[in-house]
């Protein structure tokens, strides 16, 4: 008789503890994965970042808009994109701008209602804005016509003329029902 012995490997005890080690293993890594992937989408992800810098938008052209003191309405309009897709380009707000005579500058005030976010209106007599949500009413360049629910004027945005002659507004977006104006 001979003394050797065959290697017959783990039993079935030691294989069950080491896929059962094997799989804790992988829970954990998929664990810890899960919140960094969370942190990369919003960190990668424009639409999703708070405060994203807001850019200057061409609204229209200089030429397009009279010298006579009144307001006009323009849609502000922009492509959104993020890090994965392009979208076609969708208005986001509105503003009024407004160009005295002979002046070559513009001032833009957006036509969300400071109050609770509705849009402004233009009265038909075209000499205030009125907001038909809650009846806050501005004068012309945008300042609150007591007694008004809006706890602020109309918000002002930064405005300029390209050297192409396109009028470019800042757009922003502020928080509503505050008496500062804070960027949302
Ligand atoms: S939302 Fe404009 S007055 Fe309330």
């Amino acid at each position: 008789m001979s003394g050797r012995t065959a290697d017959v490997g783990p039993g079935p005890a030691g294989r069950r503890n080491f896929l059962a080690e094997l799989l804790a293993i992988a829970c954990g890594g998929l664990a810890t994965l899960a919140p960094i992937g969370a942190g990369l989408w919003a960190f990668l992800d424009p639409l999703r970042r708070k405060g994203a810098a807001a850019s200057f938008l061409p609204v229209t052209e200089l030429s397009a808009l009279p010298d006579d003191g009144v307001p006009r309405q323009f849609a502000v309009i922009t492509e959104r994109a993020d890090a994965w897709t392009g979208f076609a380009a969708e208005p986001v707000g509105a503003v009024y701008l407004r160009r005295e005579k002979g002046s070559g500058t513009v001032e833009a005030l957006s036509a969300t209602c400071p109050h609770a976010g509705c849009f402004v209106e233009m009265e038909s007599g075209g000499r205030c804005f009125r907001c038909p949500c809650h009846n806050s009413t501005f004068t012309l360049d945008g300042g609150i016509v007591a007694p008004s629910p809006s706890p602020r004027p109309m918000d002002a945005l930064e405005c300029r003329v390209a050297k192409n002659g396109e009028v470019e507004v800042k757009w922003q977006k502020f928080r509503a029902g505050v008496a500062e104006k804070v960027v949302q």
